[in-house]
């Protein structure tokens, strides 16, 4: 089986990450602490306890409650380094990090504390780390249209910071023709477009993402392979997928490692990618990810190589930026 350190030795990008979902426990308490913000937990032990998921919806619950400890700007820009590092660490060279930005507006911290605190985080990994990363903004989709337009609208001075926008949160009842408008609305502002759909949404959400959407980039899409056609069609295309091994495992996606789809996806032609989601509340960075992925499935070199570097063609990187990775 491949070595971690072979892992780690090829070029990779991170293309599907929410920043709010690589708040570790103990960064949790810290910045509780410094905000005086009051936290149902006493222990990081006890924190760990209660991540133990059965379905989107149940993390969806935890992970919001632990985002209520980011409140300034420092805290946005310490989240984002910690996680570069971490990055860093796993042979990652960039990262296309998504980040919520109405669990903060809603709650009363401004867009403009959240993007500021990003942008110098990742303005100081690349200093410091020499990791590249570009922004992607994604709207809630339990919300509805109007608070994604206002989310757009509150982004309009950041969008030349801004590389695309997405769609994530409660998939099921949250078809993507929902934001239709919205996304067109981004897509005229020269943003790129990404969505989840095919996580725990029928294979119908993923043709509205690609026929309605007209999205770039696939997040997920584990259930488009219950679709010949649709199976066809993002071959065709040549669309990546960020597909999440161990989110899939944790929200039960997936009965077990062994049962995840991706080696069927490299088979059948698909542009996969791994990823980590949620790294925080699903037991994994990019590195864990592809490591115990591999050995479940028994992923030889060749298919990790090919994986990498789908990360690297997969990303919103220029061909120019991209060189020098692949
Ligand atoms: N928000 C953060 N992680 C998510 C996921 N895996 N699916 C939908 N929304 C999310
Ligand atoms: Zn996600």
């Amino acid at each position: 089986p491949a070595s971690a350190d072979f892992i780690r030795s090829l070029p990779k990008a991170e293309l599907h990450l929410h920043i709010e979902g690589s708040l570790e426990p103990e960064q949790m308490f810290d910045f509780a602490r410094r905000n005086r913000v009051d936290l149902p937990f006493r222990t990081v032990e006890e924190v760990r306890a209660a991540y133990a998921f059965t379905n989107l919806q149940d993390f969806l619950d935890i992970y919001y409650q632990g985002a209520q400890v980011l409140r300034t700007e420092e805290d946005f820009h310490d989240l984002a380094m910690a996680y570069f590092r971490r990055l860093a660490a796993d042979g990652g060279v960039h990262a296309e990090i998504s980040f919520d930005p109405q669990t903060h507006t809603d709650r009363g911290i401004p867009f403009q504390v959240v993007a500021d605190g990003l942008l110098a985080g990742m303005a100081a990994a690349e200093r410091e780390l020499g990791v590249t990363s570009r922004l992607i903004l994604c709207y809630l989709r339990h919300l509805d249209e109007e608070s994604a337009f206002a989310t757009l609208r509150a982004a309009e001075p950041y969008l030349d910071r801004i590389t695309g926008v997405g769609l994530d949160s409660s998939e099921v009842g949250n078809p993507p023709s929902k934001f239709a408008r919205v996304f067109q609305a981004s897509r005229e502002r020269g943003l790129k477009l990404v969505a989840h759909a095919g996580e725990e949404g029928p294979p119908d959400y993923v043709w509205q993402a690609l026929d309605i959407l007209g999205v770039d980039r696939l997040d997920h899409g584990n259930r488009a392979l219950e679709d010949a056609d649709l199976t066809r069609r993002l071959v065709d295309q040549g669309t990546t997928l960020t597909v999440c091994p161990l989110s899939n495992l944790k929200l039960c996606v997936v009965p077990s490692l062994e049962a995840h789809p991706l080696r069927r996806m490299l088979d059948l032609g698909l542009k996969a990618t791994v990823n980590a989601d949620d790294p925080a509340y699903f037991g994994g960075y990019l590195l864990d990810n592809y490591a115990r992925v591999a050995a479940a499935l028994g992923l030889d070199r060749a298919q990790l190589a090919r994986l990498a570097r789908n990360s690297i063609t997969g990303s919103f990187l220029d061909a120019a930026a991209q060189a020098p990775h692949l």
